[in-house]
Protein backbone atom coordinates (compact mmCIF):
# COMPACT_ATOMS: atom_id res chain seq x y z
CA UNK A 1 0.00 0.00 0.00
CA UNK A 2 1.45 2.93 -0.58
CA UNK A 3 1.13 6.29 1.23
CA UNK A 4 -1.04 8.57 0.35
CA UNK A 5 -0.89 11.16 2.43
CA UNK A 6 2.11 12.81 1.32
CA UNK A 7 1.10 13.14 -2.71
CA UNK A 8 3.76 12.21 -4.10
CA UNK A 9 3.86 9.28 -6.36
CA UNK A 10 6.34 6.53 -5.69
CA UNK A 11 8.52 6.14 -8.40
CA UNK A 12 8.28 2.12 -8.50
CA UNK A 13 4.26 2.78 -8.07
CA UNK A 14 3.27 -0.17 -10.84
CA UNK A 15 1.41 1.72 -13.62
CA UNK A 16 -2.61 0.50 -13.83
CA UNK A 17 -2.73 -0.76 -17.30
CA UNK A 18 -4.82 -4.36 -16.96
CA UNK A 19 -8.22 -5.34 -15.10
CA UNK A 20 -6.12 -7.45 -12.77
CA UNK A 21 -3.84 -4.43 -11.67
CA UNK A 22 -7.06 -2.87 -11.44
CA UNK A 23 -8.54 -5.64 -9.30
CA UNK A 24 -5.45 -5.47 -6.81
CA UNK A 25 -6.03 -1.51 -6.75
CA UNK A 26 -9.34 -1.88 -6.11
CA UNK A 27 -9.13 -4.70 -3.75
CA UNK A 28 -6.28 -2.01 -1.64
CA UNK A 29 -8.57 1.11 -2.32
CA UNK A 30 -11.88 -0.66 -0.48
CA UNK A 31 -9.41 -1.69 2.12
CA UNK A 32 -8.39 1.85 2.64
CA UNK A 33 -11.43 4.03 2.68
CA UNK A 34 -13.11 1.97 4.67
CA UNK A 35 -9.80 1.96 6.97
CA UNK A 36 -10.05 5.79 6.97
CA UNK A 37 -14.16 6.29 6.98
CA UNK A 38 -15.47 3.66 9.30
CA UNK A 39 -19.17 3.98 9.72
CA UNK A 40 -19.26 7.67 8.99
CA UNK A 41 -20.70 9.48 5.72
CA UNK A 42 -19.18 10.91 2.70
CA UNK A 43 -20.48 13.27 0.47
CA UNK A 44 -19.20 13.45 -3.00
CA UNK A 45 -20.36 15.70 -6.37
CA UNK A 46 -21.19 13.44 -9.35
CA UNK A 47 -20.44 15.41 -12.39
CA UNK A 48 -20.61 12.68 -14.67
CA UNK A 49 -16.88 12.74 -15.45
CA UNK A 50 -14.33 10.03 -15.27
CA UNK A 51 -12.74 11.00 -12.49
CA UNK A 52 -15.92 11.43 -10.15
CA UNK A 53 -17.42 8.33 -11.16
CA UNK A 54 -14.91 6.29 -10.95
CA UNK A 55 -14.23 7.51 -7.71
CA UNK A 56 -18.50 6.94 -6.73
CA UNK A 57 -18.12 3.66 -8.06
CA UNK A 58 -14.93 2.61 -5.88
CA UNK A 59 -16.85 4.56 -2.80
CA UNK A 60 -19.97 2.28 -3.37
CA UNK A 61 -18.17 -0.84 -3.29
CA UNK A 62 -16.45 0.58 0.02
CA UNK A 63 -19.09 1.84 2.18
CA UNK A 64 -22.41 1.51 -0.13
CA UNK A 65 -25.08 3.61 0.89
CA UNK A 66 -22.88 5.29 3.79
CA UNK A 67 -21.69 7.79 0.21
CA UNK A 68 -24.08 10.47 -0.47
CA UNK A 69 -23.57 11.56 -4.25
CA UNK A 70 -24.90 14.73 -5.72
CA UNK A 71 -25.25 15.59 -8.95
CA UNK A 72 -26.12 18.87 -10.14
CA UNK A 73 -27.62 19.01 -13.18
CA UNK A 74 -26.90 23.06 -14.12
CA UNK A 75 -28.69 22.80 -17.69
CA UNK A 76 -25.47 22.96 -19.40
CA UNK A 77 -24.84 19.38 -19.55
CA UNK A 78 -24.56 17.68 -23.29
CA UNK A 79 -27.63 14.79 -24.10
CA UNK A 80 -28.24 12.29 -22.00
CA UNK A 81 -25.64 12.70 -19.85
CA UNK A 82 -27.74 13.52 -16.80
CA UNK A 83 -29.71 11.14 -17.31
CA UNK A 84 -27.08 8.63 -17.81
CA UNK A 85 -25.59 9.33 -14.18
CA UNK A 86 -29.18 8.61 -12.66
CA UNK A 87 -29.31 5.11 -14.61
CA UNK A 88 -25.45 3.86 -13.59
CA UNK A 89 -26.01 5.47 -10.19
CA UNK A 90 -29.09 5.95 -9.48
CA UNK A 91 -30.53 2.68 -10.70
CA UNK A 92 -27.90 -0.05 -11.50
CA UNK A 93 -25.89 1.09 -8.52
CA UNK A 94 -28.37 1.79 -6.59
CA UNK A 95 -26.25 4.49 -4.99
CA UNK A 96 -27.25 6.87 -2.43
CA UNK A 97 -27.87 9.69 -4.90
CA UNK A 98 -29.20 12.98 -4.79
CA UNK A 99 -30.12 14.44 -8.22
CA UNK A 100 -30.83 18.08 -8.43
CA UNK A 101 -32.59 19.48 -11.65
CA UNK A 102 -31.43 23.13 -11.58
CA UNK A 103 -31.47 24.04 -15.02
CA UNK A 104 -34.10 26.90 -14.39
CA UNK A 105 -31.73 28.46 -11.64
CA UNK A 106 -29.04 28.74 -14.04
CA UNK A 107 -30.53 30.07 -16.89
CA UNK A 108 -32.30 32.45 -15.18
CA UNK A 109 -28.62 33.67 -13.47
CA UNK A 110 -27.24 33.44 -17.05
CA UNK A 111 -29.86 35.31 -18.40
CA UNK A 112 -28.42 38.36 -20.84
CA UNK A 113 -24.95 37.61 -19.54
CA UNK A 114 -22.31 37.72 -22.05
CA UNK A 115 -18.89 37.92 -21.23
CA UNK A 116 -17.17 34.11 -20.96
CA UNK A 117 -15.38 34.72 -17.60
CA UNK A 118 -18.45 35.83 -16.26
CA UNK A 119 -20.88 33.11 -17.10
CA UNK A 120 -17.97 30.87 -15.17
CA UNK A 121 -18.01 32.72 -12.68
CA UNK A 122 -22.24 32.27 -11.83
CA UNK A 123 -21.73 28.89 -13.24
CA UNK A 124 -18.85 27.79 -10.63
CA UNK A 125 -20.40 29.76 -7.42
CA UNK A 126 -23.90 28.54 -8.16
CA UNK A 127 -22.61 25.06 -8.29
CA UNK A 128 -20.37 26.10 -4.74
CA UNK A 129 -23.94 27.68 -3.41
CA UNK A 130 -26.07 24.10 -4.04
CA UNK A 131 -23.92 21.85 -2.95
CA UNK A 132 -23.61 23.92 0.03
CA UNK A 133 -27.14 23.72 0.67
CA UNK A 134 -27.56 20.20 0.12
CA UNK A 135 -24.66 19.62 2.39
CA UNK A 136 -26.16 21.72 4.99
CA UNK A 137 -29.73 19.76 4.46
CA UNK A 138 -27.60 16.17 5.73
CA UNK A 139 -26.91 14.99 8.65
CA UNK A 140 -23.57 13.05 9.65
CA UNK A 141 -21.41 14.07 6.72
CA UNK A 142 -17.68 13.67 7.83
CA UNK A 143 -15.95 13.24 4.66
CA UNK A 144 -16.04 14.84 1.36
CA UNK A 145 -15.27 12.16 -1.62
CA UNK A 146 -12.87 13.82 -4.34
CA UNK A 147 -11.83 12.76 -7.84
CA UNK A 148 -8.69 14.49 -7.73
CA UNK A 149 -5.90 12.55 -10.20
CA UNK A 150 -2.28 12.98 -10.59
CA UNK A 151 -2.28 15.38 -13.05
CA UNK A 152 -3.74 18.04 -10.97
CA UNK A 153 -2.09 17.44 -8.24
CA UNK A 154 0.94 18.36 -10.29
CA UNK A 155 -0.72 21.29 -12.28
CA UNK A 156 -2.06 22.78 -8.69
CA UNK A 157 2.18 22.19 -7.85
CA UNK A 158 3.29 24.33 -10.60
CA UNK A 159 0.04 26.37 -10.82
CA UNK A 160 -0.28 26.08 -14.88
CA UNK A 161 -3.84 25.93 -14.37
CA UNK A 162 -5.78 27.03 -11.38
CA UNK A 163 -9.23 27.02 -13.10
CA UNK A 164 -9.55 23.38 -12.32
CA UNK A 165 -10.47 20.48 -9.18
CA UNK A 166 -8.01 21.32 -7.43
CA UNK A 167 -8.13 24.27 -4.09
CA UNK A 168 -11.80 24.54 -5.54
CA UNK A 169 -13.45 23.98 -1.96
CA UNK A 170 -14.99 26.71 0.23
CA UNK A 171 -13.45 27.40 3.41
CA UNK A 172 -16.62 26.38 5.43
CA UNK A 173 -16.43 23.26 4.05
CA UNK A 174 -13.75 21.83 6.14
CA UNK A 175 -14.34 18.06 5.89
CA UNK A 176 -11.70 15.85 5.97
CA UNK A 177 -10.69 14.35 1.92
CA UNK A 178 -11.42 10.84 0.87
CA UNK A 179 -9.40 10.92 -2.68
CA UNK A 180 -8.68 7.60 -3.68
CA UNK A 181 -7.57 8.25 -7.48
CA UNK A 182 -5.10 10.82 -6.76
CA UNK A 183 -1.88 9.43 -7.26
CA UNK A 184 -3.35 7.80 -10.72
CA UNK A 185 -2.81 8.71 -14.22
CA UNK A 186 -6.03 9.65 -16.51
CA UNK A 187 -5.42 6.40 -18.32
CA UNK A 188 -5.13 4.60 -14.80
CA UNK A 189 -8.54 5.47 -13.64
CA UNK A 190 -10.19 4.55 -16.94
CA UNK A 191 -8.93 0.76 -16.35
CA UNK A 192 -10.16 0.99 -12.88
CA UNK A 193 -13.67 2.36 -14.20
CA UNK A 194 -13.69 -0.49 -16.58
CA UNK A 195 -12.48 -2.92 -13.65
CA UNK A 196 -15.79 -1.54 -11.76
CA UNK A 197 -17.50 -2.24 -14.74
CA UNK A 198 -18.28 1.18 -15.23
CA UNK A 199 -20.10 1.84 -19.07
CA UNK A 200 -17.72 2.27 -21.81
CA UNK A 201 -19.04 5.11 -22.64
CA UNK A 202 -18.24 7.32 -19.43
CA UNK A 203 -14.76 5.39 -18.78
CA UNK A 204 -13.90 6.82 -21.89
CA UNK A 205 -15.84 10.34 -21.55
CA UNK A 206 -13.71 13.21 -23.75
CA UNK A 207 -13.13 16.39 -21.63
CA UNK A 208 -16.14 18.18 -20.84
CA UNK A 209 -15.31 21.39 -19.09
CA UNK A 210 -16.96 22.52 -15.71
CA UNK A 211 -19.33 24.98 -17.23
CA UNK A 212 -20.42 22.71 -20.11
CA UNK A 213 -22.40 24.21 -22.74
CA UNK A 214 -22.34 27.34 -20.86
CA UNK A 215 -18.99 28.64 -22.83
CA UNK A 216 -19.68 27.09 -25.79
CA UNK A 217 -23.64 28.49 -26.38
CA UNK A 218 -21.40 31.23 -27.28
CA UNK A 219 -22.40 34.91 -25.95
CA UNK A 220 -25.56 35.21 -23.81
CA UNK A 221 -26.87 31.79 -23.64
CA UNK A 222 -30.81 31.41 -24.63
CA UNK A 223 -32.91 28.29 -23.88
CA UNK A 224 -33.58 27.54 -27.76
CA UNK A 225 -29.47 27.90 -29.06
CA UNK A 226 -28.85 25.95 -26.05
CA UNK A 227 -31.12 23.72 -27.44
CA UNK A 228 -30.01 23.34 -30.82
CA UNK A 229 -26.28 23.57 -29.71
CA UNK A 230 -27.04 20.39 -27.38
CA UNK A 231 -29.12 18.39 -30.58
CA UNK A 232 -25.85 19.65 -33.03
CA UNK A 233 -23.62 18.02 -30.38
CA UNK A 234 -25.24 15.17 -30.18
CA UNK A 235 -25.17 14.50 -33.59
CA UNK A 236 -21.83 15.24 -34.01
CA UNK A 237 -20.56 12.66 -31.16
CA UNK A 238 -23.18 9.71 -32.71
CA UNK A 239 -21.41 10.24 -36.58
CA UNK A 240 -18.02 10.39 -34.81
CA UNK A 241 -19.00 7.02 -32.88
CA UNK A 242 -20.51 5.72 -35.81
CA UNK A 243 -17.55 6.74 -37.94
CA UNK A 244 -14.49 5.50 -35.37
CA UNK A 245 -13.51 8.89 -35.24
CA UNK A 246 -14.05 8.75 -31.25
CA UNK A 247 -10.23 8.72 -30.44
CA UNK A 248 -10.32 12.32 -31.45
CA UNK A 249 -9.39 13.99 -27.97
CA UNK A 250 -12.29 16.60 -27.88
CA UNK A 251 -14.75 17.52 -30.43
CA UNK A 252 -17.70 19.46 -30.09
CA UNK A 253 -19.90 21.89 -31.49
CA UNK A 254 -20.14 25.87 -30.33
CA UNK A 255 -22.97 28.20 -31.66
CA UNK A 256 -22.54 31.68 -32.26
CA UNK A 257 -25.15 34.48 -31.16
CA UNK A 258 -25.71 35.32 -34.31
CA UNK A 259 -27.87 34.12 -37.83
CA UNK A 260 -27.21 33.83 -41.16
CA UNK A 261 -29.92 33.76 -44.25
CA UNK A 262 -30.72 30.20 -45.74
CA UNK A 263 -33.75 28.78 -47.19
CA UNK A 264 -35.76 25.37 -46.02
CA UNK A 265 -38.59 24.79 -47.91
CA UNK A 266 -38.68 27.49 -50.85
CA UNK A 267 -38.83 30.39 -47.69
CA UNK A 268 -35.98 32.56 -46.56
CA UNK A 269 -34.76 30.23 -43.25
CA UNK A 270 -32.86 32.73 -40.79
CA UNK A 271 -30.67 30.31 -38.62
CA UNK A 272 -27.29 30.16 -36.08
CA UNK A 273 -23.83 28.64 -37.68
CA UNK A 274 -22.78 25.16 -35.66
CA UNK A 275 -19.19 25.22 -35.62
CA UNK A 276 -17.34 22.19 -35.35
CA UNK A 277 -14.83 21.66 -33.36
CA UNK A 278 -11.83 18.49 -33.35
CA UNK A 279 -9.04 18.81 -31.52
CA UNK A 280 -6.00 16.39 -30.61
CA UNK A 281 -3.50 17.49 -27.60
CA UNK A 282 -1.22 15.80 -25.03
CA UNK A 283 -2.37 18.52 -22.49
CA UNK A 284 -4.47 21.01 -23.72
CA UNK A 285 -1.81 23.48 -23.97
CA UNK A 286 -1.31 22.89 -27.56
CA UNK A 287 -3.85 21.15 -29.40
CA UNK A 288 -3.55 20.45 -33.57
CA UNK A 289 -6.86 19.63 -35.92
CA UNK A 290 -8.17 15.86 -37.03
CA UNK A 291 -8.49 15.79 -40.22
CA UNK A 292 -12.01 14.16 -40.34
CA UNK A 293 -12.86 12.97 -43.39
CA UNK A 294 -15.05 14.68 -45.78
CA UNK A 295 -17.14 12.14 -46.38
CA UNK A 296 -17.94 12.00 -42.30
CA UNK A 297 -18.17 16.16 -42.50
CA UNK A 298 -21.14 16.55 -45.00
CA UNK A 299 -23.14 13.71 -43.01
CA UNK A 300 -23.04 15.43 -40.10
CA UNK A 301 -23.81 18.59 -41.89
CA UNK A 302 -27.12 17.01 -43.56
CA UNK A 303 -27.73 16.05 -40.27
CA UNK A 304 -27.43 18.94 -38.59
CA UNK A 305 -28.76 21.24 -41.05
CA UNK A 306 -32.18 18.30 -41.57
CA UNK A 307 -32.66 17.61 -38.02
CA UNK A 308 -31.67 20.63 -35.51
CA UNK A 309 -34.58 23.52 -34.98
CA UNK A 310 -32.71 26.68 -35.56
CA UNK A 311 -29.34 25.79 -37.46
CA UNK A 312 -29.16 26.74 -40.98
CA UNK A 313 -25.37 26.46 -41.16
CA UNK A 314 -22.62 23.98 -40.03
CA UNK A 315 -18.46 25.55 -40.23
CA UNK A 316 -15.87 23.78 -39.60
CA UNK A 317 -12.66 25.39 -37.20
CA UNK A 318 -9.53 24.88 -38.81
CA UNK A 319 -7.60 26.78 -35.67
CA UNK A 320 -4.69 25.23 -33.76
CA UNK A 321 -3.97 26.45 -30.40
CA UNK A 322 -2.13 28.09 -30.49
CA UNK A 323 -3.66 30.94 -31.95
CA UNK A 324 -7.15 29.18 -31.27
CA UNK A 325 -7.46 27.97 -27.46
CA UNK A 326 -9.81 24.85 -27.65
CA UNK A 327 -13.07 26.68 -26.22
CA UNK A 328 -14.54 29.20 -27.97
CA UNK A 329 -15.15 31.25 -24.77
P1 LIG B 1 -8.69 26.04 -23.68
O1 LIG B 1 -9.97 26.56 -24.21
O2 LIG B 1 -8.15 26.84 -22.53
O3 LIG B 1 -9.06 24.61 -23.08
O4 LIG B 1 -7.66 25.79 -24.73
C1 LIG B 1 -8.12 23.66 -22.61
C2 LIG B 1 -8.90 22.52 -21.98
O5 LIG B 1 -9.53 22.97 -20.79
C3 LIG B 1 -10.94 22.83 -20.90
N1 LIG B 1 -11.53 24.02 -20.28
C4 LIG B 1 -12.11 24.04 -19.07
N2 LIG B 1 -12.31 23.06 -18.19
N3 LIG B 1 -13.38 24.61 -16.75
C5 LIG B 1 -12.97 23.34 -17.02
O6 LIG B 1 -13.18 22.46 -16.19
C6 LIG B 1 -13.21 25.65 -17.60
O7 LIG B 1 -13.63 26.78 -17.34
C7 LIG B 1 -12.54 25.33 -18.83
N4 LIG B 1 -12.19 26.07 -19.90
C8 LIG B 1 -11.57 25.26 -20.77
C9 LIG B 1 -11.25 22.69 -22.37
O8 LIG B 1 -12.45 21.99 -22.62
C10 LIG B 1 -10.02 21.98 -22.87
O9 LIG B 1 -10.12 20.59 -22.66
Amino acid sequence: MYDYKNNVRPEDMERITTIELANKFIDEQVEAIRAQVGDKKVLLALSGGVDSSVVAALLIKAIGKQLVCVHVNHGLMRKDESEAVIRVFGEAMDANLIYIDATDRYLDLLAGVAEPERKRKIIGEEFIKIFGEEADKLEDIAFLGQGTIYPDILESKDSVKAHHNVGGLPAWMTMELVEPVKLLFKDEVRVVGEALGLPHSMVYRQPFPGPGLGVRCLGAITRDRLHALREADAILREEFDNNGLNHVWQYFVAVPDFKSVGVRDGKRYEGWPAIIRAVNTVDAMTATIEEVPYAVLHRVTERITHEVEGINRVCLDLTPKPIGTIEWE
